[in-house]
């Protein structure tokens, strides 16, 4: 039977496309999580539907038994922070390199039908022009932008050389229920709503008039899908986001309105390896994948901040 592998599963953005695949009529759906940053909690209502298997993809005889024979492998395990690959480089290598190397290699040796890929916008850095398009040369800042850029560049690689089907999809600032704010290196909004909860002032790193594409989660997840089955795709790169551009100053004012509090943030020094402006060119990823994000930013952080009420994250 055609299966679907996502690994980094228990994590943010893997939980949500389990969901959305199961949502969807998916038959199998495997997991791959090591549950280094990712929760067992993520999966809780889908747990009797799916197959987890704590793995890690920094070990190729681990995981390759495990996508061997998928129809599609989402691969979403990484670990995921700019922040920390500066702090500690060398876990970010390995899983976001080498990690990203295994599955890529597990899946060619395993026949599987097409990998999608969580790649970053981060790969973009800072570029004169905004929205930014796909045709940019990249210029990674941090050690993570580099690795999720490898990443790409490895799906390029496998698609011409070795005929695996990939796809590329750079998120852009994704955001929404489950996203973990427990710690510094966590996304930022997450961040914000759990200190407007807890009635706390949030630090924002330089001005506050750094901007990003806020994705909502759900919209990532149905992106994936369609990248899963589009055609005349492979080795192809493609921004995730939304098309548009709010500053930090702005998301803080929208948690306080709509979390009915007020409180000034504190601002710190702006931190290495930080992009300042963000906002993708979203032609490619519509005419090509049918990508149609349903969320406004409005929307997506009732959302959230709704379930940060109820589950406090
Ligand atoms: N959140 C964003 O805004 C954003 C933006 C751009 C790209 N991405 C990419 O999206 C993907 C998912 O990110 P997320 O925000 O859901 O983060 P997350 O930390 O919630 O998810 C990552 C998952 O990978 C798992 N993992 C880490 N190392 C592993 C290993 N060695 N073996 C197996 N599993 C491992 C973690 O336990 C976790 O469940 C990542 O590849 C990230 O680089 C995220």
């Amino acid at each position: 039977m055609n299966h679907y592998v996502v690994t980094g599963g228990a994590g943010f953005i893997g939980s949500q496309i389990v969901r959305s695949l199961l949502a969807a009529g998916a038959g199998k759906v495997v997991v791959i999580d090591n549950l280094s940053t990712g929760h067992r909690a993520n999966l809780e209502e889908v747990r009797p539907q799916i197959d987890f298997q704590r793995a890690d993809i920094r070990y190729y005889e681990e995981i390759a038994p495990i996508i061997r024979g998928a129809a599609v492998v989402f691969h979403e395990a990484a670990i995921p922070s700019v922040p920390r690959s500066i702090d500690d480089p060398v876990p970010s290598h390995e899983v976001n390199i080498d990690g990203t190397f295994n599955v890529l290699r597990a899946a060619r040796e395993g026949g599987v039908g097409r990998v999608v890929y969580a790649a970053s916008s981060s790969a973009y850095g800072d570029t004169e022009v905004l929205p930014k398009l796909e045709t940019m040369t990249p210029n990674p800042k941090s050690p993570y932008a580099l690795q999720k850029l490898v990443g790409e560049y490895y799906c390029g690689v496998f698609a011409s050389v070795w005929g695996l089907e990939t796809v590329s999809l750079r998120y852009f600032n994704v955001y929404g229920p489950r996203q973990d704010p427990s710690s510094p290196y966590s996304g930022v909004l997450s961040i914000f709503m759990r200190c407007a909860i807890e009635r706390r002032a949030p630090t924002i790193f330089g001005d506050g008039e750094t901007s990003r594409d806020f994705t909502f989660v759900e919209d990532v997840a149905d992106l994936n899908l369609k990248a899963a089955k589009a055609k005349d795709v492979s080795g192809k790169v493609y921004n995730g986001g939304n098309g548009g551009r709010i500053t930090l100053n702005e998301a803080w004012r929208l948690v306080q309105e709509l979390e009915g509090v007020s409180i000034a943030p504190n601002y710190g020094p702006p931190r290495a390896g930080d992009v300042r402006d963000s906002q993708a060119d979203t032609t490619a990823a519509v005419r090509d994948l049918g990508h149609a994000p349903r969320y406004s930013f409005e929307q997506g952080m009732r959302d959230t901040l709704d379930w940060y009420r109820q589950y406090g994250g």
